[in-house]
């Protein structure tokens, strides 16, 4: 009976998809939008206006998605003027009292002047507000977390930490002291590995307690999809399930898109780029004059920057060892005085013409399946970990801020994928952990990291457990919907 009536419902579900406006938020949240376009849902992406005119000229998105005929570009203010230079700690800073408050009215004016009617939101975690407006217009409202669970779980147990006497940290000896009171990692997280505004003495700081407050309203929605797979964080799975009963962890979702349109289409499809940056291919006719496993790539991702002085440690440590590399540089990540970061760019490229090969901005799904490539120096945000897991390519990971300090811990003892550079920056480490990683340990890592990737790999295959995940999250989406047309 059920079912003929939801057979009688005459369009597919609406889903307006919102992400926060940053790189590594937006490149995931397109992929699960084309994922849910693909099973045939009407999609509504939610760009702010700036991200949406990058997204534009760099890429071929709106080509792209002109195949799905009910897929929707509409843009918004993030808050910003269009000129705001959007680099340094703008995000965290102008979150609360600048973006907050623009991004919500205008969510309100999508969804209430939207035809047909929006039957799902989902929005990323972080935009608490939006689960404030589905309640008021009566939408249902899944969130999605684009950073690793890990790292969800240790922001919700923050102030169980605190509660505990666990923190704040006192100094520097006191940072290889475990932290007992997060369930599931009793046995490997230090206080260098949480998240680093848990660093600062002062447990009442305005940023932790903004990351603490949306991780726990991100728990009140009607569902939680995570960028992840059962076989690689089980365990943190089922404690985040003790707080929120519909999980649905769907990833890697950029692997799980790729089996999904090869199927669908063979494997000449082309699949979308969507970066913020104007990608340099040159690099790959560089790769592919070098032998089989030989270069390790670098890079820090969109949001990291460095010291001149960080750079010029890092490069020292490359040129030493005995490996090639591929090292990306944002423009404007190296921070010097008035120009010395750009100047320092120009003079390591000449100097390292004979042993390495610097660009801008990477293709890097293309290089890390590259097979030049051994390694990853990577800053271990969480779209390049999980890029890394499923090419099969160990790492060295140097994070920086947010995630990137447990997944690091994570990738390094619970994986053992790789090493750990954490909290230093000496050319002697870069190329004692570089000849390590690609030298002297180099099948022992590339054993790990190729079966790491074959369950991970497998997971997305038909019958796996983030394809059967996706499948549940789409068959609910569409009873929520029937069920608020019913109503
Ligand atoms: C940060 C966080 O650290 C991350 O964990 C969180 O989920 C989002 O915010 P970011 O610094 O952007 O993210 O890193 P990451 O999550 O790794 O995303 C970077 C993306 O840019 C990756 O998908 C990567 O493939 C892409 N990239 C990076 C390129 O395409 N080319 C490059 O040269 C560098």
């Amino acid at each position: 009976m059920e079912e003929q009536d939801r057979s009688s419902q005459s369009r597919p579900p609406h889903v307006l998809i919102f992400p926060l406006p940053l790189q590594g938020h937006i490149n995931t949240t397109i992929n699960l939008a084309e994922l849910l376009a693909i099973a045939g849902f009407k999609l509504t992406f939610l760009n702010s206006h700036h991200n949406h005119k990058r997204l534009v000229k760099f890429n071929n998105i709106a080509a792209h998605f002109e195949r799905y005929p009910g897929f929707e570009f509409k843009t918004i203010t993030d808050g910003l003027p269009l000129d705001h230079p959007r680099s340094g700690n703008w995000f965290l800073d102008m979150f609360e009292d600048t973006m907050e408050p623009k991004m919500k009215q205008s969510l309100r004016e999508v969804l209430v002047n939207s035809s047909p009617p929006v039957d799902c939101i989902i929005a990323d975690w972080f935009l608490g507000f939006a689960l404030d407006v589905a309640k008021e217009v009566g939408i249902p409202i899944i969130f999605f977390c684009t950073s690793s669970p890990c790292c969800f779980w240790v922001y919700y147990s923050i102030p169980d930490i605190i509660q505990a006497g666990e923190l704040p940290i006192n100094g520097s000896e006191d940072m290889d002291r475990l932290i007992t009171t997060v369930p599931g990692m009793e046995t490997y997280l230090r206080c260098r590995d949480l998240p680093t505004f848990c660093r600062k003495l002062d447990i009442e700081d305005s940023i932790m307690k903004l990351i603490v407050k949306q991780t726990r309203k991100s728990l009140q929605a009607d569902a939680l999809i995570l960028n992840t797979a059962e076989e690689l964080d089980g365990p943190i799975l089922s404690q985040i399930r003790t707080k929120c009963s519909r999980v649905y962890a769907v990833g890697p979702l950029h692997a799980q898109l790729n089996t999904r349109l090869n199927a669908k289409h063979g494997e000449s499809y082309d699949h979308i780029s969507n970066t913020l940056w104007e990608v340099d291919k040159s690099c790959i006719f560089w790769l592919n004059k070098q032998p089989n496993r030989s270069v390790i790539y670098v890079s820090f991702g969109s949001i990291a920057s460095m010291s001149r002085e960080q750079l010029v440690e890092l490069w020292y440590g490359l040129l030493n060892s005995k490996t090639k590399f591929l090292l990306v540089v944002r423009p404007n990540s190296v921070i010097g005085k008035d120009g010395e970061g750009e100047d320092v760019v120009m003079e390591l490229m000449e100097k390292s013409k004979d042993r390495g090969y610097i660009v801008n901005w990477a293709p890097q799904e293309a290089v890390l399946n590259h097979p030049a490539i051994g390694g990853f120096f990577t800053h271990n945000g969480w779209n390049s970990t999980l890029e890394s897991v499923v090419a099969g390519v160990p790492m060295i990971c140097w994070p920086q801020f947010a995630d990137q300090h447990v997944n690091s811990r994570v990738v390094s003892v619970v994986w053992k994928i790789g090493l750990d550079m954490k909290d230093v920056c000496d050319s002697k480490i870069v190329e004692k952990m570089v000849n390590d990683v690609m030298v002297d340990r180099k099948e022992e890592f590339a054993k790990s990291a190729s079966e790491m990737a074959k369950v991970t790999n497998q997971s997305v295959n038909v019958g796996g457990s983030s394809y059967s995940n996706l499948d549940c999250l789409v068959e609910d989406i569409r009873i929520m919907s029937w069920k608020k047309l019913t109503k």
